[in-house]
């Protein structure tokens, strides 16, 4: 191993442990877990010819959601980018709209709500749950927002709906979040893209509001190759969702006609043969997961660092595992010193409100998002077997 060249042992004691760990000289930071049934669905799809987006894995891997989340309905799109933004349409969010949205999060969660024609506006997380803080959420909506005719106003702008996250797989305080979306007449959708498999006071993540939605890329805990989800308890946002993501095609068995601008974002049956073998494995996989956390969280307390741990009331898929360095100079020696010796370490994102693309947004300090943004590392995460 390359020697240290900062003042701390810190960065190779860490190093070192997650070599042992994982037994490997070069560890990625999540790889997918493929040792279940994935060939042999792979091969049934292609032997049945049904490869593209109609196939009975698509309607199995709906199913197999409904099942795991307790939704009534759930969706498959072809990736969780696709299924936020089919939620935001189904929700009824129109362009000029403002929708409420956290600065820790990855681009997709703002992009959907661009690719509507709405804004977002970035209400700071909460720093155990890294995810959005129901206090910053509710004094955003008390000292610059109004209620009329039961509908959220910001200035002449309607908040029309609000995207939490469920930051690495720890789910936020939901419940409240929930509670305040309804008192102000706003529409609440979980972009739990990350949180398949983590509960919150024993729901699952994702169906606290009108919609939840999930990623299958092939960095989840359960990949389709590239892939999504929507859920929901609405059989109407269900209908709308399956309708819109398949080109709003007018069911024929060989007349083609289409009764508004849809899109092609159902997900090929190709992909759910694959997720239907990761789903199957979902279980193992979670135990792994937290298998692995516990002995990452053992070390850490030793060494003094703060591994990050689920939150009070969530369990967690423990997703994307990390650590809060000391400061943001801690941060970057160790992302450097670890991605040098070919263990993968990244810190989280650089914060959506800073973007080039969303720095004239409307934002609140968003002091909790910079200060975990300037301090966590991302470790390791894969499941070993
Ligand atoms: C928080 C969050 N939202 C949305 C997405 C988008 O999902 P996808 O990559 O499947 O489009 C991802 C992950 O990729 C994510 O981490």
């Amino acid at each position: 191993m390359q020697k240290c060249k900062y003042s701390k042992p810190l960065c190779e004691e860490i190093v070192r442990f997650i070599k042992n760990e994982y037994n490997s000289k070069k560890i990625p930071l999540h790889s997918p877990r493929l040792l279940g049934r994935e060939m042999e669905y792979l091969w049934q799809c292609i032997d049945t010819g049904y490869v593209s987006s109609i196939g009975e894995f698509v309607n199995d891997v709906e199913n197999d959601i409904s099942k795991i989340t307790g939704a009534k309905y759930a969706v498959a799109m072809s990736s969780g980018t696709a299924a936020l933004h089919m939620a935001l349409i189904c929700a009824g969010v129109k362009a000029g709209d403002d929708v409420i949205t956290q600065p820790l999060s990855f681009v997709a969660t703002a992009n959907a709500i661009s690719y509507i024609g709405a804004s977002p506006i970035f209400v700071d997380v909460d720093m155990e749950t890294m995810g959005m803080s129901p206090q910053s959420l509710r004094e955003f909506l008390l000292s610059n927002c109004i209620i009329k005719g039961g509908k959220c106003y910001h200035g002449d702008r309607r908040v029309s709906a609000c995207i939490p996250m469920h930051t690495f797989g720890m789910v936020c305080e939901i419940d409240e979040i929930a509670q305040i979306c309804q008192e102000w007449g706003i529409t609440l959708i979980e972009d739990a893209a990350e949180s398949l498999g983590s509960t919150y006071k024993g729901t699952h993540s994702g169906r606290f509001g009108l919609a939840g939605i999930f990623s299958f890329n092939g960095n989840k805990i359960a990949t389709s190759g590239g892939g999504g989800m929507l859920i929901t308890d609405d059989e109407n946002i269900a209908k709308m969702a399956k309708h819109l993501s398949t080109t709003a095609k007018i069911a024929h068995q060989y007349e083609y006609d289409h009764d508004q601008i849809g899109y092609n974002y159902r997900m090929p049956n190709l992909n759910a043969a694959l997720l239907k073998a990761q789903l199957e494995n979902l279980d193992l996989c979670l135990m792994a997961k937290r298998r692995l956390a516990n002995r990452y969280a053992r070390f850490f307390e030793i060494l003094g660092v703060k591994f990050i741990t689920e939150p009070r009331e969530c369990i967690s898929n423990y997703w994307l595992m990390g650590i809060v360095m000391e400061d943001r100079v801690s941060r970057d020696e160790l992302l450097e010193f670890a991605n040098e010796n070919d263990v993968m370490m990244r810190p989280a994102w650089k914060l959506l409100s800073e973007l080039r693309m969303y720095q004239h947004c409307t934002k609140d300090s968003n002091k909790n998002a910079k200060y975990l943004a300037d301090r966590i590392v991302n470790i390791p995460s894969s499941v070993i077997s």
